[in-house]
């Protein structure tokens, strides 16, 4: 993921985009680590690993995005960061969608001390919807996604458990990211960053 900012969509063909928190490169290697101690425990190629360049943090995922929307993205989030400032996010615990016991995406959680994140999240959604995405229906649940476990897998049988690095990172961006379905999996690229700086006036 982290890379120079990519030229917008060619023509007007709708490109699959969310919006992401990016994480400095020092958390990335820590959990990059630790999804490497997982993949010791896992039997065989059970589990994608996300790419320590790929590790980020969702805000909202929007799918398929028109060149028009990409625009009104862009501003929608200049706008945004606007009014907020730089915050600090803690990784917190490691678990598992939909649970540990039948994991399906392995993950580590993130703590919002200061509840910035949450204020952040909840202006981005409303941007989605004013620009015409349907309400997100479930919660947001911070969190790293580390591994995709792949259909036909099972855990393994003693268990699975890493430490979580103990980090705590500064937000400083919000990016609206495109995605690229591959065979390998997504690649990630930035279209966008917006920062967190409260703008007064
Ligand atoms: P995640 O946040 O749990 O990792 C880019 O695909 C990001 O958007 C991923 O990090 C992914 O999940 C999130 N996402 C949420 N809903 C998605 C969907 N329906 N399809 C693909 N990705 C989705």
């Amino acid at each position: 993921m982290p890379g120079s900012e990519a030229p917008g969509a060619a023509g007007d063909l709708p490109r699959r985009t969310f919006i992401a928190v990016e994480l400095p490169a020092p958390v990335r290697l820590a959990l990059a680590a630790m999804a490497a101690e997982l993949a010791r425990q896992w039997p065989g190629d059970g589990v994608r690993w996300v790419g320590e360049g790929s590790l980020h943090l969702t805000l909202r995922f929007l799918g398929d995005t028109a060149p028009d929307q990409v625009d009104a993205l862009r501003r929608g989030l200049e706008q945004i960061a606007s009014r907020h400032g730089p915050f600090d996010l803690h990784l917190a615990e490691a678990g598992a969608f939909p649970n540990p016991r039948r994991p399906r995406v392995i993950w580590v959680g993130l703590a919002d001390p200061e509840g910035a994140l949450g204020r952040v999240q909840r202006e981005v959604e409303r941007l989605a919807r004013s620009l015409g995405w349907e309400r997100e229906e479930r919660a947001f649940k911070p969190h790293l996604t580390l591994g995709r476990v792949r259909p036909e897998a099972r855990p393994p049988q003693s268990g699975w458990s890493a430490a979580v690095p103990a980090a705590v990172f500064r937000a400083t961006g919000i990016s609206l990211m495109g995605s690229r379905l591959k065979p390998t999996g997504a690649e990630y690229c930035r279209l966008h960053c917006a920062d967190l700086a409260v703008v007064s006036g």
